[in-house]
């Protein structure tokens, strides 16, 4: 594993890996081998749970971090951002996170940057967002003493979700059932690809679910021409405690990326009951994930 750009290219065995030196981070079994290492946070997109949970994971594994301030950086005046790395890595850094607006840029940039630095995508576009789907994985082990013949409801704008197709691609490698439920022109084309069921009755997603995972409406990437106004889209997919207690599994756990908008995708009431504690594991455990990709990849490091 040198980089992270994608859950497609990772193997089941290094999935693991990462999750099992995630769970050794939480329970203080191993300490950090990566002391005195650099990493650049690059967002150029807003975030709060990835940026802060990277910031926490360097500085738990004793790494200096800089804050690459993106808006102010001089990428204003036209520096492109593989001039932006090569600099960066001449000035120190051993490992870029980086968060961007165009789908496959971390792919891209992976072929054009000569130094050996290393990068994670922290959420590219429509595209991937592996980190997050690695630390709900691990939220999912947690929650469930086996995943064998486990249901995950994955509910919302999935066709402009980064998180939702890197949670499709991780889950399906591990054989749970996935449900897909959104509008017609929120739907994901590839379902089928990743031995997934597409509805667009929420009623029917969600019966029998252990798992349900509400997305937040991406109304940043929509042509808002005809897309309904959040109270039409609350009624046809908004998730409540009843929807819930009615169809879902007894053991269901609910998750969510965040941000959540309250009273649209969930309702506030779901979100602070016991069933929505898991969203707050989710930001918590994503600390010890991404320490433990951090690890695994600057562990890896060739000098030159
Ligand atoms: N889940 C997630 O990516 O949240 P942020 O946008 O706050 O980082």
């Amino acid at each position: 594993m040198k980089h992270l750009t994608d859950i497609e290219h990772l193997s089941k065995d290094e999935i693991l890996k990462i999750i099992n030196t995630a769970e050794e981070f939480k329970n203080g079994t191993i300490k950090p081998q990566i002391e005195g290492k650099t990493l650049a946070l690059m967002f150029y997109e807003n975030s709060t749970r990835t940026r802060c949970s990277f910031e926490m994971a360097g500085k738990k594994s004793g790494m200096n971090v800089i804050d690459f301030d993106a808006p102010n950086s001089s990428v204003s005046k036209g520096e492109s951002l593989k001039d932006t790395l090569e600099n960066l890595y001449a000035i120190g850094i051993d490992i870029a996170v980086i968060r961007h607006s165009y789908s496959g840029i971390i792919n891209n940039i992976i072929n054009e940057v000569k130094s050996p630095v290393k990068f994670v995508n922290a959420g590219d576009g429509t595209h991937a967002h592996p980190s997050q789907a690695l630390l709900d994985f691990f939220t999912i082990l947690e929650n469930f003493e086996t995943i064998e013949n486990k249901k995950i409801a994955i509910i919302g704008d999935i066709s402009h979700s980064r998180v939702a197709k890197s949670n499709i691609a991780l889950l399906s490698k591990f054989g749970l059932k996935i449900n897909l439920c959104s509008p017609s022109y929120m739907a994901f084309e590839n379902f089928e690809k990743y031995n997934a069921v597409y509805t667009q009755n929420i009623k029917d997603a969600i019966e029998g679910a252990n798992i349900i995972m509400a997305l937040r409406v991406q109304n940043e990437r929509h042509d808002k021409e005809g897309y309904p106004d959040s109270s039409e889209y609350k009624r046809l997919y908004g998730i409540n405690t009843q929807l819930v207690k009615k169809y879902a599994a007894d053991d269901v756990i609910i998750m969510h990326p965040g941000p959540v908008n309250r009273n649209v995708e969930l309702s506030s009431e779901l979100i602070d009951s016991d069933m929505g504690k898991t969203i707050l594991e989710q930001a918590r455990n994503g600390v010890y994930v991404r320490m433990a990709i951090l690890n695994t990849l600057l562990e890896e490091r060739t000098e030159v």
